[in-house]
């Protein structure tokens, strides 16, 4: 039967999804809710899938962060360490444009339900301006991104102010004259505490544990470039060594009025951040504990300290979620996410997830090695285990890091390893640099 693969999302997984399967003569079509390629990439002022804000630049460093088949040389060797949320977008539309996949890219078009039938059959509808159709493919490709759901706190009382999750926070300037109250310690809390207290009357942050803020260079490197020299350390020993090296760097969180981290290092997902230490040591930024109430305007902190605030900013992260599956299908919302290489579902042979998982370092590298193996199972060339579902249990019972139990991290890989166990199953010449002949020959029927 001739394969026909549905791909959920042409945001940075979407796309290579796309391409790998198109370079091995495999129908495939992207459906997307955008209107071009780039997913979160696609900064907008306006309320979007996009979760990223007018000053975001990536924390993974460019060389680390890039496509085997089209890196950063291929696309602007000019490109920053840390590229801004801009670069990447053309980073990513370059992809495609130089892959051919934009005709085999249907956008504006929101998938609202996937109905697996059988082995070789999913039943896809989907809505654009309204109207809804159903198609058949054989394949379903999932890439829907995992950073655009907002997972709100809950708080006892009420707060008068005005309260929003980062997924909707887009620039400082809004921000101009107000007391703002930051909450959370992962990378959306550092950078727009950083960014409000720019412009604001005050700004604080509020952490409801200890975590280490790993800063952008060490050494004059990109710290992720410095942390890949130990990589063929075991991942408890490396994150050991971690964290003594960052103690001499940075000096203890006390010294900056910062709870002090109670965990190992990498048990908690990295905050990257070289402006955070630097605003609260001038003053910018004030480090709060966590919230015990709302009174109004008023914010009671676990110490017993009371103050005002115009705006609470919830920096919280994100739910997984798939919203185009029945709950009673696939929920992966709470944990566990049972499948093997974050990728292949226990059961379902024709299901394939593309990019979520939560690297220690960047997601479309290792989203580009899922997207060849998917490739390289449907012409045959690659089997699925058969112990399938004892390795998605193991997975799930030994992750590559003893991580604190919060739902943010359900889905953690270490990137070497991850990146090391993909590779192990692939051919060793995978990568391919060439426009796809498929993608070419639509080019040209388009020309005659
Ligand atoms: C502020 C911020 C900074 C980040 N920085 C980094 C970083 O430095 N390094 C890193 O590796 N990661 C970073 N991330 C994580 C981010 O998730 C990935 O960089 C990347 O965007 C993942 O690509 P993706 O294609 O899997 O998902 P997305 O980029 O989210 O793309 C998913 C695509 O699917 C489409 N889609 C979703 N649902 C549907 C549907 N039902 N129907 C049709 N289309 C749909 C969306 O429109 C979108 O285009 C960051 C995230 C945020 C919020
Ligand atoms: N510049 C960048 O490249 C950049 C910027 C922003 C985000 N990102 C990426 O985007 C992804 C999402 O990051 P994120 O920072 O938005 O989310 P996140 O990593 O999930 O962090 C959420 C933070 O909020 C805390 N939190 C959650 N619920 C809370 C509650 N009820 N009360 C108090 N605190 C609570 C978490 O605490 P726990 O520690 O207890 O979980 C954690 O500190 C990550 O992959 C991140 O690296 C990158």
């Amino acid at each position: 039967m001739k394969k026909k693969v549905a791909v959920i999302g042409a945001g940075p997984s979407g796309i290579t999804a796309l391409k790998n399967l198109l370079d091995q003569g495999i129908e495939a079509v992207a459906f997307d809710r955008n209107h071009d390629v780039g997913g979160n990439w696609i900064y907008s002022e306006d309320e979007s899938h996009s979760s990223v804000f007018e000053t975001t630049h990536i924390i993974s460093s460019k060389t680390l962060s890039q496509y085997e088949d089209f890196t950063f040389d291929d696309f602007d060797p000019e490109t920053a360490d840390y590229p801004s949320h801009d670069e990447l977008r053309r980073y990513f539309q370059a992809y495609a444009a130089h892959f051919n996949l934009y005709p085999h890219i249907r956008f504006g078009i929101m998938v609202k339900h996937c109905r697996w039938i059988d082995e070789e059959t999913w039943e896809i509808t989907t809505e654009k301006d309204g109207i809804e159709e159903k198609e058949l493919f054989t394949h379903l490709a999932v890439a829907n991104g995992h950073h655009w759901k907002p997972r709100y706190p809950n708080y006892p009382g009420e707060f008068s102010g005005e309260f929003l999750h980062s997924h909707h926070y887009k620039k400082a300037a809004p921000f101009k004259d107000k007391r703002v109250l930051v909450i959370g310690g992962g990378n959306s809390a550092c950078d727009v505490a950083v960014e409000t207290s720019r412009v604001s009357k005050k700004t604080a942050i509020s952490w409801r544990r200890g975590y280490r803020i790993v800063p952008k260079f060490i050494f004059g490197k990109p710290s992720d470039k410095v942390a890949e020299q130990s990589k063929w350390i075991p991942p408890r020993l490396r994150m050991f060594l971690n964290s003594i090296l960052l103690r001499i760097i940075i000096g203890k969180n006390e010294a900056y009025g910062l709870r002090p981290p109670t965990e190992h290092f990498g048990a908690t997902h990295p905050t990257i951040n070289d402006e955070l230490l630097h605003k609260i040591r001038h003053g910018k930024v004030k480090p709060r504990m966590d919230i015990k109430k709302f009174e109004g305007k008023k914010v009671v902190f676990e110490d017993g300290k009371e103050e005002e605030y115009d705006t609470i900013i919830a920096c919280t992260g994100y739910w997984l979620s798939h919203p185009f599956f029945d709950k009673d299908f696939i929920d992966y919302s709470s944990g566990p996410v049972p499948l093997y290489l974050k990728m292949f579902h226990p059961k379902i042979t024709n299901l394939h997830f593309i990019g979520m998982f939560q690297p220690l370092g960047c997601i479309w590298p290792g989203a580009e090695l899922q997207s060849k193996l998917m490739a390289q199972e449907l012409i045959g060339n690659w089997k699925r285990p058969e112990n399938l579902e004892e390795l998605c249990e193991k997975e799930v019972k030994n992750p590559d890091f003893k991580q604190i139990n919060s739902p943010r991290h359900t889905i953690t890989v270490d990137f070497h390893r991850f990146v090391k166990d993909l590779k192990k199953q692939l051919p060793k010449n995978y990568v391919s640099k060439m426009p796809t002949t498929e993608a070419l020959s639509v080019e040209q029927n388009q020309e005659t």
